[in-house]
């Protein structure tokens, strides 16, 4: 027998969490493992192999990355479980065969597997849907709470995933204070409009040539999601607003996941239309050829909602038998309607040091066109999904914000 991994009471996990005592009350074995029980009914089926790729140390689990080292190319047929049984602290010990080496699970991690706790969707709240008189307006928080204090941030991430949308009050007029934001929250996806970028009333009147987006225009910016020409559009995007003097201007934010519910209960056709013909989206500039081809609603990135790839600017070309068209135009017409009607559209002012936080790929944001007379300055950065997700996750587990 080689190398134990220590005495019960210093059973490791094979990740960074602490988990409590779950004592197990029994382990029987299974052709291809073991099933871990619990009293109270839960129990767990193990394969030998995934075992075996977490055993801590032993070549499973390493100790210092908390990551796997098994090549499943070295899972051997010999592989087998000689004995499995639960030591005094109710953890669970397996002895191998044939190299009779001994291996040591935590009772509590075994056990939030046990109860869901490991699955893409734990920890993170559920989104839900809303119209404009269900959410009459964004939940709002500190910004520099956020920035310095965790608790206000979870529950900022925890109202950002569940509504897709929050605002933040009282941040510095200043440049670049969301990447004082950032640092906190999750790395900054960048793109050819760069990582931090400006939107600017004072840069151009309609047909400037020094602007390459309709966003630094002043004409009205209808509800849409940023950059649908790519692969993964930006998950979640946070607008700072430095100086609002223009007239005019007035925000606006959609849930595309109400609209979708509306045209799938209301008008199932144009939501099969919508959800099946593709589109290119296409950002066109000098040096820049950005492209994709997918339908309005799409379900392809494997999330319980759609993405929403709806931003009229960059849809350049069907992409689409030719006499499917026409129906295509009817349906998106309806699309736009319904994100634009006062029941679902949520429409406010942003002042100096207001933040509007929103998912990029779910939430549909606007603006009423403004004229130049004043200047109107916002700052713009994009974060990804997963990293919302993964800083809402741990802060969760931490703080015990959200359950599972
Ligand atoms: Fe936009």
């Amino acid at each position: 027998m080689s190398a134990s991994t220590g005495s019960p009471a210093q059973v490791m996990a094979p990740d960074f969490y602490s988990y409590e005592a779950s004592p197990i009350s029994n382990v029987a074995m299974t052709e291809a493992g073991i099933t871990v029980l619990w009293s109270d009914g839960a129990k767990l089926n193990c394969h030998r192999f995934w075992l075996r790729e977490n055993a801590f140390g032993l070549g499973g689990i390493d100790p210092a990355t908390r990551e796997g080292l098994l090549d499943p190319a070295e899972l051997s047929d010999d592989l087998a479980i000689a004995s499995a049984s639960v030591t005094p602290e109710g953890h669970l010990e397996i002895i191998w065969e044939p190299d009779h080496d001994l291996s040591c699970y935590h009772a509590g991690w075994l056990r939030h597997i046990a109860d869901g706790e490991h699955l893409a969707s734990s920890w993170a709240p559920e989104p839900v849907v809303w119209t404009s008189k269900d959410l009459p307006t964004p939940a709002a928080f500190n910004a520099q709470e956020v920035v310095a204090q965790s608790g206000t941030r979870a529950l900022m991430l925890n109202e950002l995933l569940k509504h897709g949308v929050c605002l933040l009050s009282g941040a510095p007029s200043e440049e670049g204070f969301l990447n004082q934001l950032a640092q906190v929250v999750g790395p900054i996806r960048d793109s050819n409009f760069g990582a931090l970028w400006d939107v600017r009333a004072d840069v151009t009147l309609a047909g400037d040539s020094k602007t390459n987006t309709t966003a630094n225009t002043g004409y009205r910016l209808g509800p849409h999601t940023d950059l649908p020409t790519r692969e993964i559009p930006p998950g979640f995007q946070f607008l700072h607003c430095l100086v609002n003097e223009a007239e005019g201007g007035s925000s606006t934010l959609t849930d595309g996941a109400a609209i979708v519910s509306e045209l799938r209960e209301r008008y199932p056709e144009d939501f099969d239309i919508l959800s099946t013909k593709h589109w290119i989206f296409f950002n066109r500039g000098p040096g820049i050829d950005h492209r994709w081809s997918a339908p309005v609603i799409d379900y392809s990135l494997g999330s319980t909602l759609p993405t929403i790839r709806a931003f009229y600017p960059v849809r350049a070309f069907p992409d689409m038998p030719d006499e499917d068209v026409d129906l295509a135009y009817q349906a998106l017409r309806r699309f736009h309607q319904l994100a634009d009607d006062p029941r679902f559209e949520l429409k406010f002012r942003l002042s100096a040091g207001d933040i509007m936080c929103f998912d990029n790929r779910r939430i549909m944001h606007g603006r009423d066109a403004f004229t130049g007379e004043g200047r109107r300055h916002l700052q713009g950065i994009y974060i990804d999904r997963d990293e919302i997700l993964s800083t809402a996750r741990a802060l969760n587990r931490e703080l015990g914000c959200v359950t599972v």
